[in-house]
Order: C-alpha cells, then structure tokens, then sequence
C-alpha cells in the first residue's frame, strides 16, 4: 500500500496546516521543557530535536506511520541478510562489515563473517607493511604516497574520512584520491610524486567504470614510463568485487582486496574500500571506526521506534519534506574536519533515495528524497546562510558539533568556544528570529525594520558529540545510512539500486564515438550544434 493511503499519513496532512502556521516560539511557550523532552542519545551522539514545528501527536502519528509501513520488519530482513534491493537481486549487508560480535551472518546457507574477516586482515597486513615501509616500490624505496583512484562510493567515503581523521593519521604518508575523468584531476595528483614511492589503489566495485579505469590505465601509463612493465606489481593494488577484470589488468591476484555484491558502493567505506583511509589511520583506529559504526547499528537493530535516532530524524525529515513543503536539507558540520561529509551524504542521500516509483513500479505521487547539501560552519555562515534565515524557502538544517577540540591553536581553546557559541547561536536565530518589535526597540529607522526582521520558525537538529575520534565518526556514518534506510522504507522505493546513473553513462559512451563526426543528424538540434561548437574551439572543424 502506498503510504499516503495510510492513515497515519493522512492524519499527519490533516495537522500540517497547523504546524504550517504555527511558530517555534509558541511551541517553546507553551512547552517551555522542549529541549529537556525531545532529545536522545545513541552511543556518544546526543540529537537535540526540539527545534522542529511538531508536538506529541505529530511524533506519535509518524511513529504510527513507520510501524505501519514496515520499518521494524524491513530493518530486521536487512540485518538478516535477505534480499531486499529487489531490482538487483541482491542482499544488503553492509553491516556485517562491522559485526563486532561472534555471531554468523547467513547468506543463502552461507555465513559471510569468515570471508569480511579474512579480507580485513588481508588489508591489515598490507596497511602495516606500507605505513612500516615493509612494502617496497620496484627500485627498492619505501612508499610516500598512496593515491585512491576510484569514484562515487569508492571514493567519497575515503575522501571524507581520511580527511575527517586526518588529525589520526600518518603524516609522512601522502594519501590523495583521484576521480574526475578530467585529466588534471590525476595531472595534479601526479604533480611531484616520485613513480618508484608511488602506490595506486584501483578501487572499483565493479572494475569497469570509465572514469577509474581511464585514469588507472594513465597512471599505469605513467608509471610504465618511468620504471617499466614489471613495476606494476609492486605498485599497483585493486578493491573489487570482479577479480577476474582485476587480473586482466595486470594487477597481481595476491594484491586484490576482495568485497561482495551485497555491499552497496555508497555504503562500502568499511570493507575493502577503505584500504587508503586504513593505511592513513593505521590499523588500531580503522578498528575503532568499524566499533562505532557497530554501536549505532546495535542501537538501531534494538532500541524501540521511539527512543530509536535513525528512526527519529527520518521521520522528523519525513514531517519537513512530506508535510512542511520542505525540498532541501543542509547538513552543517561545525568541525573543519568533516568538510567533506556533506559530499559523502549527498551521494549516501540522493543516490538511495532519488527515486520516483515504489518497489512495485509505480509512480509516487509524493515527495521523496530531498535535495542534500552543506558547507562546513562557520563559512557557510558567511555564505549562504542569509538565504537560510531570510529567504523564502524553507530548508531545515542539521548542526554537528563536537564539545572539544582536537586542535587548540592559541592554547586558550578560544577558537573552539568560538565555533561552539556560533553553532548554537545559529540554530537559536533560526527557530526564534526577531519580531520587527524587537527590531524596533534597537532604535531600526522604521524603513529598515523590514529587512531586519527574522520571521525565524526554521527547523533544525543539533547532533552535539564529545571529540572526534574514529569512533565517532564511524557512529555519525552509521545514524545516517539508517536515517536513509528508514525513509526509503516509508516511501516505498528501493534505495539500494541505481538505475539513474545509467542513461547518461550510455549517452557519454555514444557521444564519444562521435566527438569528431561532421554527420550529426542522429542528434538533437542543440546537441549537435553543441558538438560542432565545440569542435570549433578546440581547433579541430573540418574545413
Ligand atoms: O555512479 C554510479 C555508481 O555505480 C555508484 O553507485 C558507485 O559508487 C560508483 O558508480 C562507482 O562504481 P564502481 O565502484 O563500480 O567503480
């Protein structure tokens, strides 16, 4: 059944238009003990979500909404292995890639955790061999630089935590990661690296997406130059799941770092995907990303709907987007650290739940995910938050912040007390605004009251953490993933495949067979004039 036919969400569009009128300042007046009521804790996260327009019966009505859709069930049947991505055919396992206890895991009759086990002491190995100069390059030098060549979650994952655990990392190494197809992406990866200290990691799923495998036949290119064919294999290893392309590319089959089709590339950072982040890390603190991922699976695998953070901001964004008209979602990091984590949730967000038919094949007729994205606090501040509190759209805002530091500059942790008042002055500015009568009584020329006004009513969660640490982040990943997992349920749609990313994959390959033809009648008019225009300024037009 679709989820509008439900009756909790009918329910839910009968209060909205209350909830569209109502103010956050006269939610707090008349339940001054908001912030006291609506917060949870999942290990070392608290969410404060009392700065959202809902009351009791809006939480209970989407909490209804979820039992009746099947989150408990749907949750249960992916911890359980069973094949829930249904237009693949395939389970969705990613969390027995950080099952930390003794448990099996089975999928079709066979456990899995022998083999996740046995690939990441593979990687452990490996990792300890490069970062103790064990691993040697083909000229007999210890390794200096590692670079990741990979794209959409066998990239951004790395990324994202390399950089956000940076402050953990082995600084004499140099871990870069290279995606875009666009050659200076690789031309400056490559710019002062030393082939015979070099060291590329071909991570790929699949080990036939164009943009990896153009860029690690170039990087093979250069590295054949300089040291010859035999080099390869002492600096060259592969993440995938397809073996076989992996040794057909001249990549040593005992440098292969195998994974599995039930792991969804946007959901892949802990299995061997994260081999760079583990050798920048080291082996003991990738240990402790994969326990805090752990904990909030434990917690979202046990704790009741209620008290459950995954479930909770689903549904709270599900209340913003599906009831409130919201069509985007900000995702604020206040730690320079997690610069890159709104990418990374984008790709997490978008790619899953960027869908418009059900499971079934039919068309929603609802919102489904939102539009996801984010600069790090305070920049954004200096930026775009103007439009956030004064625009016209409505866009709640995620706040993450941790209560220390993991630098401390001026030795008074000044910075830090900074950052800390911002962030929470910010999502006070957003819910309460200021009345033009406030506005007035600072003495505002009354022609300018109106551009001082802040109507406030902002929506906005704060996810408030002692320290970054690998724990932490690996928690933090592992709330979001379950958030998307939720909404995908309660929207019906699949959020494991993605089938979107196809047709202009297949476009670009035909395109390119065509990039110098004069014949371009087998394309659209503006398509064809682009081409020829394009052929034009770069010099080569057939006269
Ligand atoms: O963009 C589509 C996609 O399939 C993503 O889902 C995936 O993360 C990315 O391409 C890279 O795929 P692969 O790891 O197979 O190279």
């Amino acid at each position: 059944m679709k989820p509008t036919h439900m009756q909790p969400w009918q329910q839910l569009q009968s209060m909205a238009p209350h909830f569209r009128e109502m103010s956050l300042r006269q939610l707090f007046s008349s339940t001054p003990n908001r912030g006291e009521t609506y917060h949870l804790t999942a290990g070392e996260i608290y969410l404060d979500y009392a700065k959202n327009r809902f009351d009791n019966t809006v939480l209970k009505t989407l909490l209804d909404l979820a039992r009746e859709c099947g989150v408990e069930k749907t949750r249960d049947a992916m911890f359980a292995g069973q094949k829930i991505n249904t237009t693949e055919n395939r389970a969705v396992l990613h969390t027995a890639l950080r099952n930390q206890s003794e448990n099996s895991i089975e999928l079709d009759g066979i456990d899995v955790m022998p083999a996740i086990r046995a690939v990441l002491e593979q990687m452990r190995t490996f990792s300890r061999a490069v970062r103790e100069g064990e691993w040697r390059g083909a000229t007999g030098k210890r390794i200096r630089t590692v670079i990741n060549i990979g794209i959409g979650g066998s990239d951004l994952g790395p990324v994202m935590a390399t950089e956000a655990l940076k402050w953990y990392s082995l600084r004499e190494l140099q871990v870069k990661f290279v995606s875009n197809i666009d050659g200076s992406h690789l031309a400056e990866a490559l710019h002062g690296a030393e082939p015979g200290e070099t060291l590329f990691i071909i991570a790929s799923k699949t080990f036939t997406t164009d943009e990896t495998m153009t860029n690690a036949a170039s990087a093979r290119h250069w590295l054949v130059e300089a040291l010859g064919e035999d080099a390869v294999a002492r600096h060259f290893v592969a993440l995938s799941t397809n073996l076989e392309a992996v040794a057909e590319f001249g990549i040593d089959p005992a440098n292969a770092f195998a994974f599995w089709d039930w792991v969804g590339g946007r959901y892949s950072l802990t299995s061997a995907i994260g081999l760079s982040l583990m050798i920048a890390i080291g082996t003991d603190n990738f240990d402790e990303l994969l326990r805090g991922f752990y904990t909030v699976d434990e917690h979202f695998r046990t704790a009741p709907l209620e008290q459950n953070m995954p479930v909770l901001l689903a549904l709270i964004g599900i209340w913003n987007t599906n009831f409130l008209g919201a069509e985007t979602e900000a995702i604020l990091p206040y730690e320079q650290y997690l610069h890159r984590l709104p990418a990374y949730l984008q790709q997490a967000s978008m790619e899953s739940n960027g869908k418009s038919v059900t499971k079934d094949g039919q068309r929603v007729d609802y919102m489904t995910g939102p539009v996801l994205w984010g600069e790090p606090g305070t920049n954004g501040q200096h930026a775009f938050y103007q439009l956030i509190h004064q625009g016209t759209r409505l866009i709640p805002c995620d706040f993450i912040v941790f209560a220390q530091s993991l630098n401390n500059p001026d030795g008074h942790n000044e910075h830090h007390r900074k950052l800390l008042a911002n962030v929470f002055a910010q999502s006070q500015a957003l819910a309460f605004g200021k009345t033009a009568d406030e506005v007035r009584a600072d003495g505002v020329a009354e022609t300018l009251v109106p551009h001082k006004v802040f109507e406030g009513n902002r929506p906005s969660n704060t996810l408030l953490l002692p320290k970054l640490t690998p724990s932490t982040l690996g928690q933090l990943i592992a709330l979001y993933e379950h958030k998307i997992f939720v909404q995908g349920v309660i929207w019906g749609i699949n959020s494991f495949d993605q089938w979107g990313v196809e047709l202009g994959k297949v476009l670009a390959k035909d395109i390119y067979e065509h990039l110098d033809a004069t014949d371009l009648l087998r394309y659209d008019s503006s398509t064809a004039v682009l081409l020829r225009k394009a052929q034009q300024l770069a010099g080569d037009q057939p006269t």
